[in-house]
């Protein structure tokens, strides 16, 4: 994923009103795009970004730099004054396209006239999810467990207002007047709205509290991680350069989620070992100590990971055959894949509902390619949720989190309004309906967590349900005071 060879040096022009490290100054026509884009932008950040702390000095991170090792400065920034910029990973000249039926073609530098309207379309899809996810996040302010909590929310929510302002770039300046249009689209639709809604199902939910945040970054950033690279692979150059970009960023927000959700973990470990509770599912006694049971940290990754895998669409895909032979959207680490990149004849396991059972069915890998990205994304997720088990095992607490199957709680693909439970046995309604208060957080266990979000900003203090971090973000400690309240 690194270049070969590199045109700019990677510094980052903060002359202009967009800072950028794509000489924006010498491309008028963009600029002036840009610009007349960026008041609506604000608009929306203020009307629909973080709520009530639009006057407070947070301690962001900007990119200064693609310079993997110094690409960031840390500082207190009032978030509407954020610089949000538009950075592209360096160009590299001898790139190829490198899979589908152009594979070995110089990489495109503009976009080619057939592929016009399918690299719109995955432009905006990604566009779409980076705002939805302010909008969902925005009321978490006001409950933060800590401040360092918070300044990692904020720090979240600006980088996703650049994802947008990365994919708006792309639209103004290769789509013309389509391009255009849709960019203001994307600061008209909302998340969660019944008549302009965000595009896919797991960007229109809730995150009614910190602990669904967590989730929501381990698990839904984590479907961003995978679509970002299999977009970095594109022949379409900018694309490509722009994903790579925001990896870079995106890698924090799963640390986010993961450390979270581990924290978590540690803390009720740790009170229930104080309280001599040995029984996970001792819940009212767990409960009675302030902090979240296990198996509703449970419940949550279920609900979480399953809306998530609704993200990658069907298993079988002929949309995702076409962007691939097209070389628009490839494989996870499709450089480091040894076969044809083209697959023409492969094939590629399938789970599937056929007659009436669950079965693994042999598929053109080309049409089951969201099939693939999606086990390299469960994979992915397993890693994470075996160091959240390293937690409780350290605590010494007979209790495992897993991975609920594929086809538990499914609304799109093989497996939708097929009831399963999360060790993957078909139901019946009665069955599911019986057993979904167990596997899917109830309206009972919404109203124990939200008990628990009571705001804690008072700096270095930390919400009774989670732990501190074990060290702080850019070398500060957990005691550094991350955001100076002035509430608006
Ligand atoms: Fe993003
Ligand atoms: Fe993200």
């Amino acid at each position: 994923m690194t270049a070969t060879s590199t045109t700019s040096a990677g510094a980052v022009d903060y002359s202009t009103k967009i800072p950028n490290n794509i000489n924006l100054a010498d491309d008028s026509r963009v600029l002036k795009a840009l610009e007349q884009w960026h008041p609506g932008y604000i608009d929306w950040w203020m009307t629909m970004g973080p709520e009530g702390f639009q006057t407070s000095d947070v301690y962001l991170r900007t990119a200064i730099s693609i310079d993997p090792k110094g690409w960031a400065k840390f500082d207190y920034v009032k978030m509407p004054e954020y610089r949000w910029g538009i950075l592209l990973a360096p160009q590299d000249e001898n790139r190829l396209v490198n899979f589908g039926a152009s594979r070995g073609e110089k990489a495109w530098q503009e976009v080619p006239g057939e592929h016009r309207a399918s690299l719109r379309r995955l432009v905006v899809v990604q566009g779409d999810t980076e705002p939805a996810s302010v909008e969902q996040q925005r009321h978490l302010g006001t409950t933060a467990p800590s401040l360092y909590d918070m300044r990692n929310l904020f720090q979240v929510n600006v980088e996703e207002g650049r994802h947008l302002w990365a994919m708006v770039y792309l639209l103004h300046k290769y789509f013309g007047k389509d391009g255009r249009e849709e960019a203001d689209g994307l600061l008209q639709r909302r998340s969660g709205d019944a008549d302009k809604p965000r595009m896919l199902g797991a960007f229109n939910e809730t995150t009614p509290d910190w602990l669904s945040f967590f989730m929501f970054t381990f698990f839904t950033d984590r479907d961003g991680k995978m679509q970002l690279e299999s977009l970095a692979q594109s022949g379409f150059d900018p694309m490509s350069r722009t994903c790579r970009f925001m990896l870079t960023e995106e890698a924090h927000h799963m640390f986010v989620g993961e450390t979270g959700v581990s924290r978590a973990i540690e803390r009720t470990c740790e009170a229930m070992k104080a309280a001599g509770i040995e029984d996970p599912y001792d819940i009212a006694k767990v409960r009675a100590l302030g902090v979240i049971d296990l198996p509703t940290i449970q419940k949550k990754a279920n609900l979480h990971f399953s809306l998530s895998l609704d993200l990658f669409g069907s298993e079988i895909s002929t949309n995702a055959a076409n962007f691939y032979n097209g070389g628009l959207k490839g494989r996870y680490m499709e450089t480091k894949i040894e076969d044809d990149h083209a697959l023409t004849t492969a094939k590629y396991p399938v789970l599937k509902f056929v007659d009436g059972q669950i079965r693994m069915v042999e598929e053109p890998a080309l049409t089951a390619l969201n099939m693939r990205l999606r086990d390299d994304y469960v994979k992915d997720c397993q890693g994470g949720v075996n160091r959240w088990n390293k937690v409780i095992e350290k605590a010494g607490i007979k209790f495992a989190l897993t991975l609920p199957s594929v086809a538990f709680h499914r609304h799109i693909g093989e497996f939708k309004g097929v009831k399963v439970s999360p060790d993957g046995k078909l139901l019946n309604e009665t069955e599911w309906a019986k057993m979904r208060d167990q596997w899917i957080p109830s309206s009972d266990d919404g109203a124990f967590i939200e008990s628990l979000m009571q705001p804690c900003w008072e700096r270095g203090k930390y919400a009774g349900w989670i732990s501190a971090p074990k060290v702080g973000i850019d070398n500060k400690g957990g005691d550094f005071e991350y955001v100076k309240i002035h509430r608006a």
